[in-house]
């Protein structure tokens, strides 16, 4: 069983908790819908697909066709119970070879997920073989500015004042190591935190070139039910997204 089997759930309840902004709901999923762009007669690839939550709302816009796939069986319990047209979802692992053919996609996307995978060069080359030429890849994972102060004391980076006045630098932004990643309420769960470095060259040595880039944003309505989280969240960025095209 899976980090996300135990926690599909409680993940579920929470996305749809409307007193609360929710990082998922009402930050990356619309900023990487809008960054994905137009789907109308593609063919898509969503890795990490959870409950299928991103490929719903691209449905609205008639893809041709959409396979998602995720590693928790949970969670594609829910997004193939979800009846989503023209998609289907399995149980897959994106830090093995896709078991789809080459140029066998127009888009491919992963929302929150590639920071899972230790090898995301070999990951970044899988993307590069099912996609068409000229096929885009976007993806998201957590701002590094986010990842280095939204930790435990064990895993953070920064500087502390000592009682003599003296600053000491603590914690490695270099340092991509699987570590322990408060997701609040759902507890905590191994990732890595890929530097800025890692992502872009991943993307430029494995055949793409960087179309284009977000820092995302809660969305406006969001700051009706919560406008505590809305400020803090509108001033230190949460996740980043990036949209390659392939060469
Ligand atoms: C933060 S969740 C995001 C899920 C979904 N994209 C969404 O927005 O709801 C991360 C997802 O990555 C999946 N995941 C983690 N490791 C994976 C792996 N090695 N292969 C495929 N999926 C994985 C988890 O099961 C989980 O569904």
């Amino acid at each position: 069983m899976t980090e996300y089997d135990k926690l599909a759930e409680h993940y579920l309840a929470r996305r749809k908790d409307k007193t609360r902004l929710d990082y998922n709901r009402d930050i990356e999923v619309p900023a990487l819908i809008k960054m994905i762009g137009d789907v109308k007669n593609k063919i898509v690839l969503d890795m990490g697909c959870g409950f299928g939550d991103h490929a719903k709302k691209l449905s609205k816009q008639n893809y041709k066709k959409l396979v998602g796939f995720d590693i928790s069986k949970e969670l594609v319990k829910y997004a193939n119970q979800q009846k989503i047209p023209n998609s289907t979802f399995y149980v897959g692992e994106m830090s093995k070879k896709l078991k789809h053919e080459d140029l066998s996609f127009d888009i491919v996307y992963s929302s929150l997920a590639i920071h899972y995978i230790k090898n995301i060069n070999k990951l970044f080359k899988e993307v590069n073989r099912v996609l068409k030429k000229k096929g885009i890849f976007c993806f998201s994972t957590g701002h590094p500015i986010f990842n280095l102060i939204n930790q435990n004391d064990d895993n953070m980076v920064g500087v502390k004042r000592q009682p003599d006045g003296k600053l000491i630098l603590f914690g490695d932004y270099f340092d991509e190591s699987p570590k322990p990643n408060d997701l609040g309420s759902l507890g905590k769960v191994e990732l890595c935190n890929f530097t800025y470095e890692t992502l872009i060259k991943a993307g430029i040595d494995n055949g793409f070139e960087l179309i284009d880039y977000k820092d995302a944003k809660p969305t406006k309505s969001s700051e009706n039910y919560d406008s505590e989280k809305y400020r803090l969240t509108n001033t230190l960025p949460t996740f980043i997204l990036f949209k390659f095209k392939k060469k």
